[in-house]
């Protein structure tokens, strides 16, 4: 007869805590701590670490290299969030809100794998099969290697997985499969947490590689993903607004490669295809010479983005203003109108401040900090940036601009996608790319002249500030 001990986690972050709170100590997160069963070996620990698995300690030098190499998918915007492709045996975490795309960027893997002869084993416990099915068709992947399993069981799926040997096993989703060996309903965080342990030991112990949905969850209800993130090797989330097309695959945690990766895919008719070039898909919707759009070089893990970023500042003079950003942190905005009040003599104490990404982008980098200033200067003075700018640099407090990492891929994918003059921070010894006016900046303020040329745009105003130029 096993024992149980308790503890409380968070559904929110996974923290855990010996008492049961109103509030998580980890994160602070209100109602979200859940009762958490720990089962004890027979014996107590001692004994369990006695009795070990016979395994002894080996020279590093003598260990296997990389014996089962990565599966690759068709798509190589998956491969590189992955680390080049599927490691055998590991165990993979999609998170991501409902609706947003989960269930079709699996059956995609699935059909990729299918179409050169793999094996797939689907374990749906959202949906019917005749709902897979239906997907399926639509995204074209009606393959007889893949194996839909419509069941919540952990052990009958183990025992699937086990007997069939996929070359890709499926959980949708983790938070509908319940172990029998313990309490709880299906989604509480003792049977999302000893699920995902026990598909650990089985993809280890077998070899095949294990998916896993996670939805997001807002109400603690369900255990979300981040009490999994450190049990499984690899998580990865798809994010991205559902109205809109985008898709960004991201990596937050990779044992197997880099944790800064993200995949750029598009949700269409016949679901979703990659995006190799998403730079091109984000500048096509670009609205050029309107004031309060700049473009920025973000780098998202090894790859530089061109993206759109708009602002919108509006005069307010009744109620409480309000400084609203989706795509960028909103604390971030905050700072810049901080900064764009100090040092550049702007006044948006009684205007609201809305910023928007475009394509349903987040960029998580500072380096467009300097391109997001600008935009809200430019649609405050109702001047926009010159044609083909993009603009590249990190503000700090004191309104110098700084330096950023991987200045040179930046400008090559400027003038790649034919953009002509680049605002950079000072100082930054760098290959120039042919077709780019690049135009060096140590201030917000000379960022300001070179990018509003005429005294009435910049000079003017600086000057009525106090600020000098030089
Ligand atoms: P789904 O993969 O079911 O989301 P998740 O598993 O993350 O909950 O996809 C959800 C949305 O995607 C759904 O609202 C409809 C849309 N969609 C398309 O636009 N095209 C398609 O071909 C498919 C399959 C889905
Ligand atoms: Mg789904």
């Amino acid at each position: 007869m096993p024992k149980f001990a308790m503890t409380f986690v968070c559904t929110d972050c996974g923290g855990e805590s010996l008492r049961w709170a109103g509030q998580c100590p980890h994160c602070q997160a209100w109602n979200t701590l859940q009762e958490f069963q720990v089962r004890k070996a027979a014996g107590g620990k001692a004994r369990q670490s006695q009795a070990g698995t016979g395994a002894r300690p080996v020279p590093l030098t003598e260990l296997a290299g990389d014996a089962a190499p990565r599966r690759a998918l068709a798509w190589g915007e998956l491969n590189r969030v992955l680390g080049g492709g599927i490691v055998p045996g590991s165990l993979v975490l999609v998170g991501g809100e409902p609706g947003v795309g989960k269930s079709t960027l699996l059956m995609h893997a699935a059909q990729q794998i299918a179409a050169h002869g793999g094996h797939v084993l689907y374990a749906s416990g959202e949906e019917s099969p005749h709902q897979v099915r239906m997907r399926a068709e639509r995204l074209g992947a009606m393959e007889p290697g893949i194996l839909l399993f419509a069941e919540n069981d952990l052990d009958a799926i183990c025992d699937a997985i086990r007997s069939e040997a996929p070359q890709l096993a499926i959980i949708d989703s983790i938070q509908t499969v319940t172990d029998a060996g313990f309490e709880g309903s299906a989604g509480s965080v003792t049977q999302v947490r000893e699920s995902a342990a026990r598909l650990m030991r089985l993809a280890k112990e077998i070899g095949v590689p294990i998916f896993l949905v996670g939805h997001v969850t807002k109400d603690g209800s369900i255990a979300g993903p981040r009490v999994l993130e450190h049990i499984v090797d690899t998580v990865l989330y798809l994010e991205g607004d559902r109205r809109q097309e985008l898709r960004v695959l991201r990596a937050m945690k990779n044992r197997f490669g880099s944790a800064e990766e993200i995949g750029v895919f598009a949700m269409g008719e016949a679901g979703l295809e990659e995006v190799p070039d998403p730079s091109s898909a984000l500048l096509s919707q670009a609205t050029t010479r309107s004031p309060g759009t700049a473009i920025v070089a973000a780098l998202e893990g090894t790859r530089p983005l061109l993206i759109e970023i708009q602002s919108l500042v509006n005069r307010n003079e009744n109620t409480m203003v309000r400084r609203i950003a989706n795509g960028v942190d909103v604390n971030r905005l905050h700072m810049l109108v901080a900064v764009l009040e100090k040092r550049a003599g702007l006044k948006l104490g009684k205007s609201d401040v809305f910023v928007n990404v475009a394509g349903g982008i987040r960029i998580t980098e500072p380096a467009a900090d300097l391109g997001l200033a600008l935009s809200i200067l430019s649609n405050e003075r109702n001047v926009p940036l010159p044609d083909g700018m993009v603009v590249i640099g990190e503000l700090g407090l004191a309104g110098e601009v700084r330096r950023v990492g991987q200045l040179e891929r930046r400008l090559m994918e400027a003038a790649r996608h034919g953009l002509t003059r680049a605002l950079i921070p000072a100082g930054v010894k760098t290959g120039r790319p042919s077709g780019l006016e690049v135009i060096e900046v140590r201030t917000l303020a000379e960022a300001i002249s070179a990018a509003f040329p005429s005294p009435i745009e910049s000079g003017a105003f600086i000057k009525e500030a106090g600020i000098s130029v030089s």
